[in-house]
C-alpha cells in the first residue's frame, strides 16, 4: 500500500520584507499564490526513511535527513510515538533551490502522505504546526490556493481569487540559497529605515477581482534587488520577458526563477517561446494559479 500526494510550487505576488529580527528571521506580509507546477510525494512502507527523487533536476536534491520530506516524517512519527520506516519519493518537477517552494512543498507533502499513511488522525491545525515548525513556507503549500503570509510568513489568512492568473516561469541555471538572499537584502538594506511590511490593499483588491492588469501594477517582491545583486544576469531574463509582451515580470520569492503575468494562455505560450529563445534562460514554463494546496490522490 503506499499514499501519493500532488503539491503545488508558490510564486509570490506580494513579498515585504521588515528589518531583521533579533532571531534572525524577518517579518514579512508575504501574498503567496499556488501555481500549477507540482512535485508528487510517494509514501510506502519500508525498513526504514529512505528518499529517493526522480526528474530533470533530481541531482541537486538531498537523498539525507536535511531534504524536507524526511524531517516531516520524522517530526510526525516522533510525535506519535511511531518509526518513520517509510519509502519516500519525491517526483519533482519544481525547480530545486529556485524560489518556488519546491523543498517546501515536498515537506508539506511528506507529511500528509505519512499522515494518510499511518493513520495517525492528526488534526489539520497539528499539521499545520508542524508545517510551521519545518520552514516558514510549508504551511502555506498544505494550504494552497491564495493566501497572506504574516510573522515569518507562516501565520497564514487565506485569500479570495476571483479568476485564473497566467503565468511563465523562466528557470536559472543554478539555484539561491534563501538565507544569502535575505543576508544580500540586509546588507543593501544597512543604514537605512526599513518600513514596517504591510499587504497592499490594490494588490489584495486585484487579486479578489481576478483582474491581471491591475494585479501586474501591484506585483512587488522586496528581496528582488538583492536577487539581482547576487544574480545580474537575472536583469536581461526580466527583460526578454517583458520585451515578449509579459504585463510584469518579478523574481520568484528569493530567486533565481522569474515570474511573467501574462494576459491570457495564447500571450503566455509566447513569452515562453520568446523567453527559451532569448537564450536567458534554462527553460521557460507556462502554468496558471491559483492551484489546490496539497493534496492526496
Ligand atoms: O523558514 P525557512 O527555514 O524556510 O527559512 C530559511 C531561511 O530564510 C532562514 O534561515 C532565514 O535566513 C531566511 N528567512 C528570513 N525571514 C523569513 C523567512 C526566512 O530571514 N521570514
Amino acid at each position: 500500500m503506499s499514499v501519493t500526494v500532488r503539491v503545488p510550487a508558490k510564486v509570490n505576488v506580494q513579498l515585504a520584507v521588515g528589518a531583521a529580527r533579533p532571531d534572525g528571521f524577518h517579518d514579512l506580509a508575504n501574498v503567496f499564490l499556488a501555481v500549477s507546477l507540482h512535485d508528487e510525494v510517494t509514501a510506502t512502507p519500508a525498513d526504514e526513511l529512505r528518499i529517493t527523487c526522480s526528474g530533470p533536476d533530481a541531482a541537486q536534491v538531498p537523498l539525507d535527513r536535511t531534504n524536507l520530506a524526511a524531517r516531516a516524517a520524522e517530526l510526525l512519527a516522533a510525535r506519535y510515538g511511531l518509526e518513520p520506516r517509510v519509502h519516500l519519493h519525491i517526483a519533482k518537477d519544481i525547480p530545486v533551490a529556485g524560489g518556488m517552494a519546491g523543498g517546501s512543498a515536498d515537506g508539506a507533502a511528506a507529511l500528509l502522505a505519512c499522515d494518510a499513511l499511518w493513520g495517525t488522525g492528526a488534526s489539520r491545525a497539528e499539521l499545520l504546526e508542524i508545517c510551521a515548525e519545518l520552514g516558514s513556507d510549508v504551511p502555506f503549500s498544505l494550504v494552497g490556493g491564495a493566501a497572506l503570509g504574516t510573522g515569518r510568513g507562516e501565520v497564514l489568512t487565506p485569500l479570495p481569487t476571483g479568476g485564473t492568473f497566467h503565468w511563465v516561469f523562466a528557470m536559472a541555471d543554478g539555484g539561491l540559497s534563501t538565507p544569502a538572499v535575505f543576508r544580500e537584502f540586509d546588507r543593501l538594506a544597512a543604514g537605512t529605515d526599513v518600513p514596517v511590511p504591510e499587504a497592499s490593499e490594490a494588490l489584495l483588491a486585484a487579486l479578489a477581482a481576478g483582474d491581471g492588469a491591475a494585479l501586474a501594477g501591484a506585483l512587488v517582491n522586496d528581496l528582488q534587488p538583492a536577487a539581482l545583486s547576487l544574480r545580474p544576469q537575472l536583469a536581461a531574463t526580466l527583460d526578454a520577458g517583458l520585451g515578449a509582451g509579459a504585463l510584469a515580470a518579478l523574481v520568484s520569492g528569493s530567486g533565481p526563477t522569474t515570474a511573467f503575468l501574462a494576459a491570457d494562455p495564447e500571450s503566455a505560450e509566447k513569452i515562453a517561446a520568446s523567453l527559451l529563445a532569448s537564450g536567458t534562460c534554462r527553460t521557460a514554463r507556462t502554468a496558471t494559479s491559483p492551484a489546490p494546496g496539497a493534496t492526496v490522490l
